[in-house]
């Protein structure tokens, strides 16, 4: 059976082309990566240049070439350092025998070299050149050094080659170099899933300037959204207003009232494989919201009374659908969290409650520390007093193998 190549959603290649006759290939290995969900950006050498032109990588990339160390325009876009960070995984392909040579001697007077040093994340090279080239004790030497030193080699393949000659040197086959370089990415508990997640507070308005919110910070719902974005998942995080950065590749959608957060759930919802209510959502909004500032003491009044009418239930009606996604609930209790939780659990139909206390002022709504309960239908689970960090990281960890066993 054909091995399907896993899910690049989210992931940062970099690709680096160097001078050989295979660097068309590199056009095609770049849609492949991104018909895989990848994010591509590309480095060329100096003589990447003369096989195939930075403008064609430009287009299929759609962000600039990377050509030069320490160029004052691309530098400001995204200097080497960055590019280096930036990336998930750097291959290299074609990757010619000076490549090898200069990135086993430790150069770092080009692009693509200095990157390479300055790398953390996985570096791939795909050698490609004549085969009489690559058979020389030069070029294997340089294989073993860069292996030895934890890069990954793929291929080259055999067969007829560009210059006539028959041999191995040829750049491995795109649909080969796609597959093996998508199984070097580490795979995280939730690899190829989609998560929705809301966080933050609500505000609802009572006129164009006033509105009734609570405290809560957002920074438990964030914190998750890292955690299942680090696991690998495509994670779509709807905020109410807060003060926080959105993680690194999380896609946010910002909201301000429950109304507009019911409804960016919806729109996104079929697309969840899990879902997770982390929002403070109002309960109520004023039924009606005035056009015009409330002016004080109107006709001599001296009390003011607002109605208030039931916001939806975001997470019950995300539970009802037929088609639901994993649901997890958070329930901010003062006492009996358990109980509380278990009947939340089983009102709303979820598949997960993560209880907080919110009597202790150390944790829960503004803290960076929180402390849990996970309650499910068959039991339940206490995570001590750890960063709202640390707990999301374990509590993606319970949400992904409770996952698997339903
Ligand atoms: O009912 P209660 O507000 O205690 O439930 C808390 C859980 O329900 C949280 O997961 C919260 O995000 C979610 N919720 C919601 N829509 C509401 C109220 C709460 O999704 N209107």
């Amino acid at each position: 059976m054909e091995p399907t190549p896993i899910n690049l959603n989210n992931r940062r290649i970099l690709l680096g082309i160097t001078g050989g006759i295979a660097a068309y290939k590199a056009a095609e290995l770049t849609r492949r990566f991104q018909d895989q969900g990848a994010d591509v950006r590309i480095i060329m050498t100096r003589s990447a240049t003369e096989f195939i032109t930075p403008l064609t990588m430009q287009a299929l990339s759609k962000h600039p070439v990377h050509l030069d160390l320490l160029n004052p325009d691309t530098e400001s876009v995204m200097g080497h350092i960055e590019l280096a960070r930036w990336a998930d995984l750097i291959l290299i392909a074609p990757a010619s025998a000076n490549f090898l040579a200069r990135f086993a001697s430790g150069h770092g007077d080009d692009l693509l070299t200095t990157v390479c040093l300055a790398a953390e994340c996985p570096v791939a090279i795909a050698p490609a050149m004549n085969q009489a080239m690559w058979s020389k004790a030069a070029t294997q030497s340089n294989r073993s050094t860069l292996l030895s030193r934890g890069a990954h080699i793929l291929g080259p393949d055999e067969g007829l080659q560009a210059c006539g000659e028959t041999g191995a040197g040829r750049l491995m086959a795109v649909d080969d170099l796609v597959l093996r370089a998508s199984a070097l990415f580490s795979t995280g508990a939730l690899q190829g899933k989609t998560v929705v997640i809301t966080a933050g507070p609500t505000r609802e308005a009572i006129d164009p300037v006033r509105y009734i919110s609570n405290h809560s910070s957002g920074k438990q719902g964030y914190a998750l959204a890292a955690a299942a974005s680090d696991a690998g998942a495509h994670v779509i995080l709807i905020s109410g207003p807060t003060h926080l950065a959105v993680p690194d590749r999380v896609t946010a959608i910002n909201v301000v009232s429950a109304l507009d957060m019911h409804e960016a759930v919806q729109s996104v919802i079929d697309q969840a494989d899990i879902f997770i209510g982390v929002a403070a959502v109002a309960d109520y909004r004023p039924t009606i919201a005035a056009n015009q500032k409330i002016k004080k003491n109107q006709d001599g009044q001296r009390s003011l009374t607002l109605e208030f009418i039931e916001n939806p239930d975001i997470i019950k009606a995300v539970a009802q659908r037929p088609d639901r996604p994993f649901t997890v609930g958070f329930a901010a209790e003062t006492e009996h969290l358990e109980t509380h939780a278990k009947q939340k659990l089983v009102n709303k139909q979820l598949d997960l409650v993560v209880a907080n206390n919110v009597a202790n002022t150390d944790i829960g709504f503004n803290a960076d520390d929180n402390a849990i309960t996970v309650v499910y239908h068959d039991g339940s689970r206490v995570l001590p007093m750890m960063s709202k960090r640390a707990l999301s990281e374990r509590l993606v960890e319970i949400i992904a193998q409770r996952l698997s066993s339903t």
